[in-house]
């Protein structure tokens, strides 16, 4: 709820119709009456006359202290007893005083017609224009000052607001700056064309160093070995040809008596002799055929149609130790060569 703006005038009738009269009050209450124009107009003028409050620090410029001032000045100056004086006033400021001093204003009135032979104003032009230079106090404000004392009171004008410290400044606002400055730094030295250059070199180094150490280790072929065991006699049965061993070894077991009438096993390579390509074991045919250039070859290896040269070759064979047929690939026996007389090349199975 907004406050009440009210004049000086309108506050001392306040105040007379809030305290309850005392006999001395009631006595003076006629006279007060009877006075109260001269004396808001006394009130007006010293209000505008008054100096500023340099004697008591805790008057304030247009508070009521300085207005009971106003008039006990005047009171004094022409020659009128000022009550003010009185021992038994308990406060400054108090309404009691305020009577006090209107009473004596009373005594003064003389001073006041002769106050009014000053250029005149009406009372509320007086208040007015007293009042002109700072806003009006409220009535709660007016009340405190008259009741508590002017010392407890905030200036006129001034809002009742308390002043707070103003705040620290962040020292982590700094922090941040220097933490920000050292990343960009840290991002131009990473970035700068000597670092670049010195990083690439470094680089290229390191590149040559791995392939240095890469050439010490050449590659290994890893080959099955050229030695093998196939297994017993009695795996391989008189008329037949095994291909047990043709995709792993590349090689044929073949047990026949087709060749010179005499009852062998032996190896033949899975090889053909034009060009090189991988023959098929044809059962019903009893022949390898080249699938590539049509070569064909009789169970015995001995070639027969197409453009193969000469017959298959054999691989070395014999009977191991333990009884077990062993394969040797890295040995060869051609038969255009008469190299299949050699007993290396074939195992005799009725001595076996
Ligand atoms: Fe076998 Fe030509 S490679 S017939």
């Amino acid at each position: 709820m907004a406050e009440q703006k009210l004049s000086t005038a309108e506050i001392l009738a306040k105040l007379r119709a809030s305290k309850p009269s005392t006999s001395a009050d009631a006595t003076a209450a006629p006279v007060a009456e009877s006075a109260s124009a001269p004396v808001a107009e006394a009130i007006a003028v010293s209000a505008v006359e008054a100096p500023a409050p340099k004697a008591s620090p805790a008057a304030k410029p247009g508070s009521p202290a300085d207005v009971l001032a106003a008039i006990r000045a005047q009171a004094a100056a022409k020659g009128g007893s000022a009550p003010a004086a009185k021992p038994a006033t308990p406060k400054p400021g108090a309404t009691s005083d305020i009577l006090a001093a209107i009473r004596a204003g009373k005594g003064g009135a003389a001073a006041s017609e002769v106050n009014a032979s000053a250029p005149k104003a009406t009372p509320a032009k007086s208040v007015a224009a007293a009042s002109s230079g700072a806003p009006k106090p409220s009535v709660e404000e007016m009340l405190k000052a008259v009741r508590g004392g002017a010392a407890s009171v905030a200036p006129m004008g001034e809002s009742a607001k308390p002043v707070l410290p103003p705040l620290p400044v962040k020292p982590v606002a700094a922090k941040d700056k220097k933490v920000a400055i050292e990343r960009r730094s840290f991002v131009a030295i990473c970035f700068s064309p000597l670092v670049i250059a010195f990083g690439s070199m470094a680089a290229t180094s390191l590149l040559w160093v791995l392939d240095l150490a890469r050439f010490m280790f050449p590659n290994v072929l890893v080959e099955p070995p050229t030695k093998f065991k196939i297994g017993s006699l009695s795996d391989y049965p008189l008329g037949t040809v095994s291909t047990k061993w043709l995709a792993a070894r590349g090689i044929w077991i073949v047990h026949t008596d087709q060749y010179k009438g005499k009852n062998l096993i032996y190896a033949l390579a899975s090889v053909c002799t034009h060009l090189g390509c991988t023959p098929n074991w044809l059962e019903g045919e009893q022949k390898y055929k080249c699938p590539c250039h049509g070569s064909g070859f009789y169970v015995t290896g001995i070639n027969f149609e197409g453009p193969a040269p000469r017959p298959l070759e054999r691989v070395g064979i014999r009977v191991a130790p333990d009884g077990m047929l062993e394969v040797d690939k890295s040995v060869k026996f051609q038969e255009e060569m008469g190299q299949w007389q050699d007993p290396n090349s074939f195992v005799d199975a009725t001595l076996a």
